[in-house]
């Protein structure tokens, strides 16, 4: 696995404010939406695209536009969908499929409980998202299942990892080609005896939706 950690001072201006636990709800959204943006500009360098005639007022060019199939959004429900608009304005041509993974807290481990996919990936260029890399059961999951599809290109995008949890997804994709890249807004110090990441941002999705 393609490890990158967006190390940008605006990135990390934002994930300091995302941290903070007096960052209220719309404020939490708003920063994951920005943070988004920003790690999708990385996320998308290898994204696949194919030369393109056009006429400026001035002359004739050849630019490039993406590729067909167009590359495929997936955010993991359900804190994933937080990041859904930060990627599409990067991407807004990109088709979205939806997976809903929950982990037991107990285990720890993840289990698929929705999925909107379309049933062939054959070539696809797939953009996983998940805000929190923590045990990396989820999104070891994730991947594989959109391997078994036929996506043969995979990027996750997640605003904070765990070392724990990026060995453990590198150890669980190593034999997929092309390697799977993961694109991070930081990695923090370590997962806790409940799975949380430390000194992390506590429960995302919580924070996203505003549930306690
Ligand atoms: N999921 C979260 O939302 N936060 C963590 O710290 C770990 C997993």
């Amino acid at each position: 696995m393609r490890v990158h950690v967006a190390d940008h001072p605006l990135i990390n201006h934002k994930l300091t404010y995302l941290r903070d636990k007096r960052t209220d709800t719309p404020t939490f959204r708003r920063l994951t939406d920005e943070l988004v943006t920003l790690l999708a500009y990385e996320a998308t360098r290898d994204v696949r695209v194919t030369p393109f005639d056009i006429e400026t007022p001035v002359a004739p060019t050849t630019g490039i536009h993406l590729s067909t199939p167009k590359p495929l959004v997936v955010p993991i429900l359900r804190a994933g969908l937080g990041m859904l608009d930060g990627m599409m304005r990067m991407l807004p041509t990109a088709e979205v499929g939806f997976l809903g993974m929950v982990r037991n807290e107990e285990t720890l481990e993840a289990h698929t409980y929705a999925n909107r996919l379309p049933d062939d990936l054959d070539k696809r260029q797939c953009y996983l998202l998940d805000p929190m890399l923590a045990t990396g059961g989820t999104l070891a999951a994730a991947i594989h299942y959109l391997v078994d599809l036929g996506a043969d290109h995979i990027t996750a995008i997640t605003l904070l990892s765990a070392p724990e949890g990026i060995e453990r997804v590198e150890q669980d994709v190593a034999d997929i080609d092309p390697p799977v890249t993961l694109v991070t807004g930081a990695i923090d110090e370590k997962l806790n005896e409940h799975g949380y990441i430390v000194p992390g941002l506590g429960d995302a999705g919580d924070r996203l939706y505003g549930v306690v």
